[in-house]
């Protein structure tokens, strides 16, 4: 059989006599050559009702069996192949398109799960009739394992940087926040005493209430976007109006909220994976926009919940953009909110340019209740 006729239309299907097809996998063996041998995909190839006609030492290596010991039996069954679809769906795709590919479990025969890439060709013979299948398997599993313990490892970390952001909040607004207060309120006591000093000395005292007045909002504004407000108790509905008024107070950045009233309670993970995606949101928009204005949207519909957070501000370099939908930044704001995003399974979006800035996730949520879920 030639490379290319597997990749032409069938005109049917037909079943072989058993000699018939010994030589037909003797020459698709001579055609494959080398590359049977020596890939490391497993390579299988099956009759049109599925029996294994052979499989190369990678398969061997990647499902445990010997080649003599699989022959004839039904491969599907005997690695447990998870089908996303009814098989007869993926036979027709076959016939119509020779060509079907997914990402599969499978279980080997030490009895463990393995994640193969498996691509799927019909097998053909030189007019075109289908006479089995060829499989071929990139074995994924240690990647996939890779990525969900990374998955964990990111998520505790994200949670460590959770709780280190709260604690930082109380102690900026507990320690910095009190000494500030306490100066403020000595350089008033002295301003009875102002005109007994030289005016240049009564000037910079001046100077001194005025700084130490924008860093108390600054702390102020700081600690509040670090320490989260009740989330656990009111819900999302419940703290967003009153957190977006305390940010617009405090930053000056004034803030219009665009959110449905009632909204029951969303997951528990939901809600705060949330919360903290609007809390760094709006921690850039005031430290890197130099935008007055923002709008934040959050929806309900279609089984997903959808928050957009938007400046009118310079918008970002280009770099930023890029790195917050694909790569990394230097800063782990929009890096975190993507991990964020990846553990909660949506998906998220970034555009910016001189109108301003964008950032919009969206999250399957399939619950809604009047409790925390
Ligand atoms: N709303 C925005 N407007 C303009 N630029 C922005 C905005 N949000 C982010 N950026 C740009 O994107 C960069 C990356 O943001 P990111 O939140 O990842 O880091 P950061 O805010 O600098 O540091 P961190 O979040 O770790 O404190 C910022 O340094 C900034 O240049
Ligand atoms: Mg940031």
């Amino acid at each position: 059989m030639s490379a290319s006729s597997v990749f032409e239309k069938p005109t049917s299907s037909v079943d072989l006599t058993p000699e018939e097809q010994r030589k037909a996998v003797e020459e698709w063996k001579r055609a494959a050559g080398q590359l049977f041998l020596s890939s490391r995909d497993a390579i299988i190839l099956v009759d049109s009702a599925g029996s294994i006609l052979t499989w190369n030492p990678s398969a061997e290596r990647l499902y445990g069996w010997k080649e003599v010991e699989v022959l004839g039996k039904p491969f599907l069954e005997l690695v447990k192949v998870e089908l996303p679809r009814p098989l007869g769906q993926i036979e027709n795709i076959l016939r119509r398109e020779g060509y079907w590919e997914y990402e599969l479990k499978e279980t080997n025969r030490q009895g463990l799960q393995i994640t193969v890439a498996s691509r799927w060709t019909a097998w053909r013979n030189s007019a075109g009739v289908a006479i089995g299948r060829l499989h071929l398997d990139t074995d994924l599993t240690k990647l996939r394992r890779g990525e969900q313990q990374l998955r964990v490892v990111s998520g505790h970390l994200l949670n460590l940087r959770d709780e280190e952001r709260r604690k930082l909040g109380r102690d900026l607004h507990d320690s910095a926040g009190q000494l500030l207060s306490m100066a403020k309120l000595n350089l008033s006591l002295s301003e009875e005493h102002l005109g007994t000093v030289p005016p240049r000395a009564a000037a910079y005292l001046e100077e001194c209430s005025k700084l130490i007045d924008q860093a108390l909002s600054e702390v102020r504004t700081i600690s509040y976007l670090l320490h989260p407000p009740l989330l656990e108790e009111l819900g999302l509905a419940g703290v967003l109006p009153w957190y977006v008024a305390g940010f617009s107070e405090r930053s000056r950045v004034k803030v219009t909220l665009d959110a449905p009233k009632e909204m029951g309670r969303l997951p528990r993970e939901l809600e705060l994976g949330l919360f903290r995606i609007l809390q760094e949101c709006l921690t850039n928009i005031h430290k890197h926009s130099n935008s007055s204005t923002a709008n934040i949207s959050l929806s309900l519909g279609n089984k997903q919940v959808r928050l957009k957070v938007e400046d009118q501000g310079k918008g970002m370099a280009a770099t930023a953009t890029q790195s917050g939908n694909e790569g990394r930044t230097s800063g782990v704001g929009l890096s975190g909110i993507r991990e964020r995003v990846t553990n909660l399974g949506g998906h998220m979006q970034i555009r910016s340019g001189d109108w301003g800035t964008a950032v919009e996730v969206v999250f399957p949520c399939v619950e809604i209740s009047m409790e925390p879920v």
